[in-house]
């Protein structure tokens, strides 16, 4: 396995559409370990392939995760994602992103989801989601289609925080 380099915002490649997996092959198997492995090193609890530069439908979650005492990981690997439902019951959570570090913000979403995808060995499965699965889920699907949590914030609030990380960013180079 190998740690891969996660984009951080302002990166134009944040903004695109990821493209469906054609084959859940050996090739996408590793990148579904690498992904994994990176996102718990970073830690964080969900990562899209985008985010490791890879433009495809793919997204590996945690939101348990490794350092969990009484729980044991929760690793789900989601491949071509489809959200096939949603409540009507909204929840909020202060959501953040390994592409928009040290930035956090609340998030309106539905409450629950239901998402159908292929899994590790390339099994369709559906998935009935609630609380903060259901938010991560839906934040990484997201990714998917080039839009980070900031773009659910107003104008104002987003482009703060992008400014920001453009600073920090000429600061690093
Ligand atoms: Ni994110």
């Amino acid at each position: 396995m190998a740690l891969l380099p996660i984009l951080t915002a302002p990166d134009p490649r944040l903004k695109t559409i990821s493209e469906p997996v054609a084959e859940v092959n050996d090739e996408i198997r590793k990148l579904v370990d690498d992904m994994f492995e990176t996102m718990y090193e970073a830690p964080g609890i969900g990562l899209a392939a985008i985010q490791v530069g890879v433009q495809k439908r793919l997204l590996v979650v945690d939101v348990i995760g490794k350092n969990d005492e009484e729980n044991d990981p929760d690793p789900i690997a989601l491949i071509n994602p489809e959200i096939t439902w949603v409540s009507d019951d909204d929840s909020v959570y202060e959501e953040g992103c390994l592409s928009v570090p040290a930035h956090y913000a609340d998030v309106v979403r539905p409450a629950e989801i239901k998402v159908k995808y292929l899994d590790r060995d390339g099994k369709e499965q559906e998935l009935h989601a609630d609380g903060l699965l259901a938010t991560c889920i839906q934040h990484e699907i997201d990714h998917l289609d080039g839009i980070l949590f900031v773009d659910h914030l107003s104008a104002l609030k987003r482009n703060m925080i992008l400014r920001k990380l453009l600073k920090l960013k000429k600061q690093a180079s």
